[in-house]
């Protein structure tokens, strides 16, 4: 049998490694200097979190979880994101006692069972932001601006971010009835996916990718026009603190989001190098999430971005990642005796903070020094059977060519290496 891995899914190779390694790095940087703290939760959480946090009517809880009864007879689901699970370990665990106001961040697997493409894997690893406990329109921006951060760090120059208020729920429901009344004249012309969500989620209609239904939608009632003032003087803060800091962005009446916690701000940055899954990031305000898991009424706002898609955005951009250090200095023995005092060596200049590997296969002088180019060695140090007599050993540059022979003895090849 010839296994393979499972649809949806990646290996990331040891030589695309660094890039994810580098892409992570500078989430945590920019994290620790907004402030953010990173938390862990579980793979897998109660499957009713889901139900009741993203909402039963949504593509994700209806189609996409990857859920299971264990051998326990308990109802599980692989976590397909990351905001309700950060608001049951924030509730749980008294997170409130601790800060009045929470900014916490996470970098982990999801999984949702979707069709796969470029940029669309049915476990994706996402990094996200969330600030709990405080409903002041800074903390949009702030999460607004982390993000578009990590971005103009990874050199994506180019995304657009989009906004919108989609409101609190009872704004939303008087919203939802002008738009079904603007869409019942119509009702036979929507995609059979929009004929459905006119009955169970309409605000999703908006955001049909169907060339038909976005036609339809065209000249539908927008949100923004029917919040109350008091969600519209929110709205128009945020546009001005992203006004005043320059930040570009273009107001969205599509953009209502998949996921039914989401209250008034509603944002995303798009890239056209990502093709059909153009989302590098989204997110927006949930200030009913909390209540929906039985805690205490909490605000919350935060996003949620996927880490290929940054990657693959960054290198169609341009971005060139920093290549990945070769190893300081490779062994090259001749036989037993020196693989011995080889060992011994290399053991040492560890210690001391040098990578270093040697021939594992005893190979032919030639395959070795092959093996030190495509590791990327600096140095070579060739344990010669003349040199070996005398205690001595060759220090090869690989940068420059240069060779010198010096004594074989850890402290003296330590002196040599830069
Ligand atoms: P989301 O829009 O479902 O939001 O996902 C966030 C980001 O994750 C997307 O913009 C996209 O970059 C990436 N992503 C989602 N699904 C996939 C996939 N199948 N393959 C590759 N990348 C994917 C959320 O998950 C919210 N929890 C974000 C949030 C945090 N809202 C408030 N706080």
């Amino acid at each position: 049998m010839k296994f393979q891995r499972p649809k949806g899914t990646k290996d990331i190779l040891p030589n695309q490694i660094s890039k994810w390694k580098f892409a992570e790095k500078t989430i945590a940087e920019v994290m620790d200097l907004y402030n953010f703290r990173e938390i862990r939760t579980p793979t897998f959480e109660n499957t009713f979190l889901f139900t009741r946090g993203v909402g039963a009517e949504t593509d994700m809880v209806g189609k996409e979880m990857y859920s299971f009864v264990d051998k326990g007879g308990s109802p599980l689901t692989l976590k397909p994101e990351m905001t309700a699970p950060v608001m049951r370990a924030y509730l749980e665990n008294g997170l409130f006692n601790e800060l009045a106001v929470q900014k916490l961040y996470y970098i982990t697997s999801m999984f949702r069972f979707e069709k796969p493409q470029e940029g669309r894997y049915r476990e994706h690893s996402q990094f996200g932001a969330e600030i709990i406990g405080s409903d002041d329109i800074y903390s949009d921006a702030e999460i607004i601006m982390l993000a578009r951060e990590v971005y103009r760090r990874l050199g994506i120059l180019n995304c657009r971010l989009k906004l919108n208020s989609i409101g609190k729920p009872e704004e939303r429901k008087k919203y939802v009835t002008r738009l079904k009344e603007y869409l019942e004249k119509n009702f036979r012309d929507l995609s059979a996916d929009s004929q459905r969500r006119y009955e169970t989620n309409p605000l999703r209609i908006l955001d049909s990718k169907d060339a038909n239904d976005r036609k339809i939608t065209e000249h539908a009632p927008h949100i923004i026009d029917m919040l109350s003032s008091e969600s519209r003087k929110r709205f128009d803060m945020l546009c001005d603190i992203l006004n005043n800091m320059n930040i570009p962005f273009e107001i969205d009446f599509r953009l209502v989001r998949g996921l039914d916690y989401y209250t008034d701000t509603t944002f995303e940055f798009v890239s056209d190098k990502l093709g059909a899954q153009d989302a590098i990031g989204g997110g927006g305000r949930y200030d009913g999430l909390a209540q929906a898991l039985e805690g205490k009424p909490t605000p919350g706002v935060g996003f949620g971005s996927g880490i290929e898609r940054v990657i693959i955005a960054a290198e169609k951009s341009g971005f060139e990642f920093p290549k990945p250090a070769g190893i300081v200095c490779y062994f090259i023995t001749m036989n037993e005796a020196s693989r011995k005092v080889a060992a011994s060596i290399a053991a040492s200049l560890r210690e001391a903070g040098k990578s270093c590997g040697m021939d594992l296969l005893a190979r032919s002088m030639k395959s070795q020094m092959r093996e030190a180019n495509k590791l990327g060695a600096k140095y070579v140090l060739i344990f010669g059977d003349e040199e070996m007599k005398s205690n001595l050993v060759i220090l090869k540059n690989m940068e420059n060519g240069s060779q010198e022979t010096i004594a074989m003895r850890a402290d003296e090849i330590l002196k040599h290496l830069s």
